[in-house]
């Protein structure tokens, strides 16, 4: 049975996507900042024996380090950085920029999901047909952005297109494909209650894109409906 690492699978996204690969019968490993809170995610591997939960602060990276020896034996066919933040507030405008918030942004959005790729390509390479699939956002790009705004998110976002590109070229000898993705617009706790996307629905979508993604695709930016996007 294929494998999956989550990152931020405790809720929204991260969650959907846990019972969705649990559900087909892949083998999980659920990560999340404080499994011992993680009801929902707890109950799921109540039901599954197949998803297991392990404890992980993207942004402390020798938890990532960690993480990678404990599960040195395991192969991981897709890795799925998944966690993330949007510290953008109402205030958070140009002249009362928080740069501290700033830069967590960037650790836990940008440096994080390359960190996990590198503290993982040991597992990558154990798979006939390994995938990196971030989860980016349409903010991060920049042809898309008529409203501005959002500093710190459509930064952080940009610069990880911007390393996950470059992964898709480096790692491509290695026959490793790098899948950046839109989830949407979706109704989580980061999306809001006015998101037209159920988080069923965008993950539906984007499972199926990760299901047909093929090499001729790797380093592309591809939303929940297989969509390709401008930079
Ligand atoms: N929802 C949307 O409309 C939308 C649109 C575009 C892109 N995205 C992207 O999709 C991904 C998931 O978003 P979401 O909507 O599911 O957001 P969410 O509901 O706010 O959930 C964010 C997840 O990230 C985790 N997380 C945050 N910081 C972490 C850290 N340092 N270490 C480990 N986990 C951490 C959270 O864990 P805690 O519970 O511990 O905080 C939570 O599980 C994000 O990368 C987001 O940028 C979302």
């Amino acid at each position: 049975m294929p494998s999956i690492l989550i990152t931020g699978a405790n809720r929204g996204l991260g969650l959907g996507f846990s019972g969705y690969y649990a559900e087909q019968g892949w083998r999980v490993f659920a990560c999340c900042r404080l499994p011992e809170t993680a009801h929902a995610l707890q109950a799921l591997a109540a039901t599954h024996s197949n998803l297991t939960l392990h404890s992980l602060d993207v942004s402390d990276f020798a938890q990532i380090e960690q993480l990678a020896i404990t599960l040195q034996n395991e192969t991981v066919d897709v890795l799925l950085a998944n966690a993330g933040v949007y510290f953008d507030k109402q205030d958070s405008v140009f002249g009362q920029l928080d740069y501290a918030e700033w830069e967590l942004s960037l650790r836990i959005n940008t440096l994080a999901p390359v960190k996990l790729a590198e503290a993982f390509l040991p597992h990558l390479l154990k798979s006939p047909n390994p995938l990196i699939a971030p989860l980016s956002s349409l903010m991060g790009s920049m042809a898309d952005n008529s409203s501005g705004g959002s500093v710190l998110y459509r930064s952080s976002k940009a610069a990880l297109n911007a390393a996950m590109k470059s992964l898709a070229i480096d790692l491509r000898p290695q026959n490793i494909g790098v899948l950046i993705l839109h989830p949407g617009w979706v109704k989580t706790e980061m999306g809001g209650e006015n998101a037209p996307t159920a988080v069923e629905e965008s993950i539906a979508g984007m499972g199926q894109v990760i299901a047909n993604f093929s090499m001729a695709e790797t380093g592309c930016f591809i939303d929940f409906r297989g969509k390709h996007l401008p930079w």
